[in-house]
């Protein structure tokens, strides 16, 4: 069995347009998987498809070998699965700790989960009480990702978590997703600064107009921008 996120053969259509073709690809626990693409590859589609946000028109989706495909958005989360959405904001007029602790509906799994959650994030543990608009955007991000785990899923999706954040920031958001997989999670991260994400990750998919160009280790790829760079252009 496998252990993480298993996409199969899956086909997504948007407005009628197909998005994303016969792609397959395999998000490993324990490993953070970077999903690099140019704009309106179909990165978000894909994580959306994933999600259940939007219907898969054709293909399979398991879950520590379970499936998920047959499920609806709030079963998939059920199931283990959380999706932070590309510029997923904060209620800014409510506090840290209320952002974080609305994201679980469960009061036991809630209480569970934010000393965990909290043990990550020492900049949000001191300003539980503020209200979350008050903090930088570097520290609202940190909101998002903190909302995310809460529930301790499995698989975590994130979509350009970095979006209007300077590098400096994001180099303190990519060890926490080192953390995130250290636990066992099965991390997908789409980011836009791929150098960074190279950094962290353990593999590599590249998608260009929906369909999957490349998938290796990381190491490799870091070492070699110019294949980065052809895969991007169509020509690998
Ligand atoms: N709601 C929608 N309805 C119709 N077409 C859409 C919709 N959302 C996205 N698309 C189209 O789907 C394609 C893929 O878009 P998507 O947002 O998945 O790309 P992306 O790889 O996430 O790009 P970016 O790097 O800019 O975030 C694009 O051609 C886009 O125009
Ligand atoms: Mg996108």
């Amino acid at each position: 069995m496998m252990k993480g996120l298993e996409i199969k053969n899956i086909c997504i259509e948007r407005s009628g347009a197909e998005i994303v073709r016969n792609l397959s690809l395999e998000v490993p626990s324990g490993e953070v998987t970077v999903l690099l693409g140019p704009n309106g590859a179909g990165k978000s589609t894909l994580l959306d498809a994933i999600s259940g946000v939007i219907p898969a028109l054709e293909g399979e989706i398991f879950l520590d070998s379970q499936p998920l495909h047959n499920l609806n958005r709030l079963q998939r989360v059920n199931a283990g699965l959380s999706y932070v959405e590309q510029g997923r904001q904060i209620f800014s007029h409510l506090t840290v700790e209320q952002n974080i602790r609305a994201a679980c509906d469960n009061q036991q799994l809630a209480d569970a989960g934010m000393a965990t959650t909290l043990s990550m994030f020492p900049e949000l543990k001191k300003r539980l009480n503020t209200a979350a608009g008050m903090l930088s955007g570097g520290e609202q991000q940190m909101i998002v990702l903190a909302r995310s785990i809460i529930k301790q899923p499995k698989v975590i999706l994130i979509d350009e978590l970095s979006l209007g954040l300077a590098p400096i920031i994001v180099s303190r958001f990519m060890p926490l997703l080192t953390e995130l997989k250290q636990t066992g999670m099965a991390v997908l991260l789409v980011e836009q600064y791929a150098n960074a994400a190279l950094e962290i990750g353990d593999h590599a998919a590249v998608i260009v107009h929906g369909e999957k160009v490349l998938y290796e280790p990381c190491d490799g790829l870091k070492q070699d921008q110019q294949r980065l760079h052809n895969a991007y252009m169509g020509s690998h």
